[in-house]
């Protein structure tokens, strides 16, 4: 392939695969749904949202959740067994020498990178710290909540008047509760809701953030970063 304007020759690049890809854009859908129940729920006494409907709400938003944390937890699969560019070492800014590749790329030395730039790799790392954070947090507020697993049993048990009789015991009912040990239960959920709140407006601010800098990459490296991430096919200079 010729490049019109510098008449270099270019070529496309296999750069990620499948997996990476069907990873990619299933987490995008999931975030974005999340973040809309999440809007509802956290507007939801403005909204007027009875009792019933905020249960609704919260279990849609969990269930989606478990799609997004499956498809994360995959996503750690493939880092640490994974080929390529699937690795942590080609995704995250931990990897030997990344300090001056970060150096290198401020100075504008490479035009163009196969797997990620090191700003990328910045702002994937920060991504991916706080998507595993709405992980963690939202699956324990799933189980003090509306008692959802893998938590909500061992919740529902903790908090029984009678622990025979757990299946009693309903999202914002008071039956078979025991008014002490929810009170505690509550208390021990109070710092994951903050992190989950916390985690959630880093991410609204990382997300236009990402699109910016994919963005600006497609216009400075000119190899085709958007549409690789489609067709998995980057296009580089041939040296
Ligand atoms: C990118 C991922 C996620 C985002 C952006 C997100 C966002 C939010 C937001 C904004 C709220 C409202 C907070 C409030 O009312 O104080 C919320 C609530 C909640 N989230 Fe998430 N969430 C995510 C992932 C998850 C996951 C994976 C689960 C569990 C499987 C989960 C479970 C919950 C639950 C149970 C609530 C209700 C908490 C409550 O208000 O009582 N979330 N989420």
């Amino acid at each position: 392939m010729q490049n019109k304007n510098s008449s270099q020759s270019l070529a496309l690049v296999y750069v990620w695969s499948k997996k990476i890809r069907l990873f990619h854009w299933l987490n995008v859908l999931c975030v974005f749904l999340l973040i809309t129940f999440g809007l509802i729920i956290l507007n939801s006494k403005a909204l007027g949202v009875t009792s019933d409907g905020k249960v609704l709400l919260k279990t849609c938003h969990v269930l989606v959740g478990y799609i997004f944390c499956i498809n994360l937890l995959l996503r750690y699969v493939l880092g640490f067994f994974g080929t390529g560019f699937e690795k942590w070492s080609a995704t995250l800014a931990f990897n030997k020498g990344f300090a001056a590749e970060l150096k290198e790329y401020r100075q504008g030395a490479q035009k163009a990178y196969q797997g990620h730039n090191p700003a990328g790799k910045l702002m994937i790392t920060v991504m991916f710290l706080a998507l595993s954070i709405q992980m963690v947090s939202g699956l324990v507020i799933a189980g003090t909540d509306i008692y959802y697993p893998p938590f909500g049993g061992y919740f529902k048990e903790q908090i029984a008047i009678d622990s025979t009789q757990v299946e009693l015991i309903k999202p914002y009912t008071k039956e078979n509760v025991d008014t002490e040990k929810y009170k505690a239960m509550r208390d021990l959920r109070s710092p994951f809701i903050t992190m989950h709140v916390y985690s959630f407006y880093l991410l609204l601010l990382l997300i236009p953030l990402h699109i910016a800098g994919v963005i600006y990459t497609e216009r400075k490296e000119k190899s085709s970063i958007t549409s690789a991430m489609i067709n998995g096919y980057k296009t580089l200079p041939k040296d």
